[in-house]
């Protein structure tokens, strides 16, 4: 190409891009498309400016854009070239088919937790990979109930706080004020005993299983869990390569006897007194104690996670177990996805005291400490009362959609889905007839927009009773009855 010439660059004195936009834009797309090589000269600015008619100023902020871009380059006394390397060579921007770097025949070495993650990520991320809320998916509260327009005046606030230190680096171990707000709220609901130096706020139940994990287990370590369980604990203790030792549940809970004859030396025991996950009973007074009783004699830490208890329907909650624990054996850890929203990705462990600074260097490890601006609006939405008024009214809205959930399911799928109600939780458990597979009724209902959860998904080694999670909480009456009819459907074609 002659060096005082460049082709094709058209110009629209129309269009509300700015033109020296326009002449960079053309520029980069002669570069890219190999219509100008690496090593070429370009025309001086000033005869570029005269060729098409435009300012020299326009051409110098064209070209030092590109300039700044790595696109062009100078050579004192002899003028500007086209970069030998181009940016996209790096970037990878432009035509990523031609580009992309072939990895496919590749072997590389994983740590355990990579190889881990790397054969069973499949499995782990199926219940994560959906953002779509259908009947039944349980565990989401209802959204569109939420106070979205106090939260948002809070955070205006807070955003409007020129001085406010919550836009620096904050605590690790979470806003003080939240530590607070949420100590407070622990004692008077949960009976939790704990000061707020006891909290560490984290990005939600998964991460504080994991910084216990992280913090308690080496490979092959025990740990005790209920069966059937939160997959969400599986998958991390297991990834972390402990040994995982699936305990019976009865109806007063975690089998204790039978934890005994299976792990002598557990290091943790994750349970979920207050509202079994997912069957729903509530460990027993006599469990709690001498389950604590267990814990001191082999020197393991509980985990107690609550992550449903704020919705009680009949009675008061049933106190922690937390709140029983006389020697620092319980790690209370709660969730604010159901009481507030699953998006904030906030929640907290409340540690026995002399744990609270191994857990701290894990989190400013981790990710140095949780969104402080949410955590600030948070606080306040706690203290100034909204979050009790909220649960308050979420107990009425979900207490009457559990009621029209029993009343469609005994009217419309008696002899092939048992629903019985609960007095607390977000979700019921819906049981087939003996001896019906739930994993192919789950299969044939996702086919149709349903999203049920297979107990048999939720189990380590039981073999239980074919059944599903029916979450209600999400949905108002009209989306439940249409749901138990589409249901009804499913079940009669499956069930013969
Ligand atoms: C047993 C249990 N714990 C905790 C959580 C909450 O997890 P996160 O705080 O990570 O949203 C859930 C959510 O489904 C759960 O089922």
């Amino acid at each position: 190409m002659n060096k005082e010439q460049i082709p094709f660059i058209l110009i629209d004195e129309n269009s509300d891009v700015p033109i020296y936009r326009q002449i960079y834009d053309s520029i980069r797309q002669l570069i890219l498309h190999g219509k100008l090589q690496p090593k070429t000269q370009l025309p001086a600015t000033r005869l570029l400016a005269k060729q098409l008619n435009v300012a020299r100023m326009t051409i110098i902020n064209a070209y030092e854009q590109l300039f700044a871009e790595g696109y062009l380059e100078s050579k004192t006394g002899s003028g500007t070239f086209v970069a030998a390397r181009l940016p996209e060579d790096f970037l990878n921007a432009e035509k990523p088919q031609k580009k992309q770097t072939e990895t496919t025949n590749r072997t590389f070495k994983l740590s355990n937790f990579g190889d881990y993650l790397a054969h069973n990520g499949e499995r782990i991320l199926r219940p994560y990979n959906t953002q779509n809320i259908l009947p039944f998916r349980h565990g989401i509260p209802a959204i569109d109930e939420f106070p979205f327009e106090i939260w948002s005046k809070i955070l205006q606030k807070q955003l409007k706080s020129a001085n406010s230190k919550i836009f620096s680096y904050g605590d690790i171990q979470g806003f003080p004020p939240l530590r607070e707000a949420i100590a407070n709220h622990l004692y008077q609901s949960r009976g939790v005993f704990c000061t707020a130096e006891q909290i560490i706020i984290t990005n939600g139940t998964q991460q504080t299983l994991d910084l216990i994990g992280s913090v308690f287990l080496s490979k092959n370590d025990e740990i005790c869990l209920e069966d059937p369980t939160y997959f969400g604990a599986r998958d991390v203790f297991s990834a972390i390569g402990a040994k995982l030792i699936p305990v019976s549940v009865d109806k007063e809970g975690f089998e204790l006897e039978e934890a005994k004859t299976k792990s002598r030396n557990p290091r943790l025991i994750y349970v979920t007194p207050s509202h079994q996950y997912p069957l729903g009973m509530t460990m027993s007074l006599a469990r709690r104690m001498n389950l604590l009783e267990w814990a001191r004699e082999t020197e393991s830490f509980i985990i107690e996670d609550d992550y449903d208890s704020e919705y009680r329907y009949a009675a008061r909650p049933l106190a922690s177990l937390q709140g029983l624990d006389r020697h620092g054996s319980v790690i209370y850890i709660g969730t604010f996805s159901k009481t507030v929203f699953p998006a904030l990705r906030l929640g907290f462990l409340v540690a026995p005291k002399d744990l609270v600074e191994v857990f701290k260097t894990a989190k400013a490890l981790r990710d140095w400490h949780s969104p402080q601006i949410d955590q600030a609006v948070l606080a306040e939405f706690i203290s100034d009362g909204h979050f009790t008024k909220h649960l308050r009214k979420m107990r009425g809205i979900y207490q009457k959609r559990q009621q029209v959930l029993v009343e469609e399911a005994q009217k419309h799928l008696k002899g092939m889905l048992e629903i019985l109600p609960a007095t607390s939780g977000m979700h019921l458990i819906g049981w087939l007839p003996e001896g019906v597979d739930d994993w192919q009724i789950f299969q044939a209902a996702r086919k149709e927009n349903l999203q049920l959860t297979p107990i048999s998904a939720s189990c380590l080694e039981q073999k239980l009773r074919g059944g599903f999670f029916i979450g209600y909480t999400a949905f108002n009456e009209i989306q439940i009855k249409e749901g138990i009819k589409k249901l009804r459907e499913i079940l009669l074609a499956n069930l013969s």
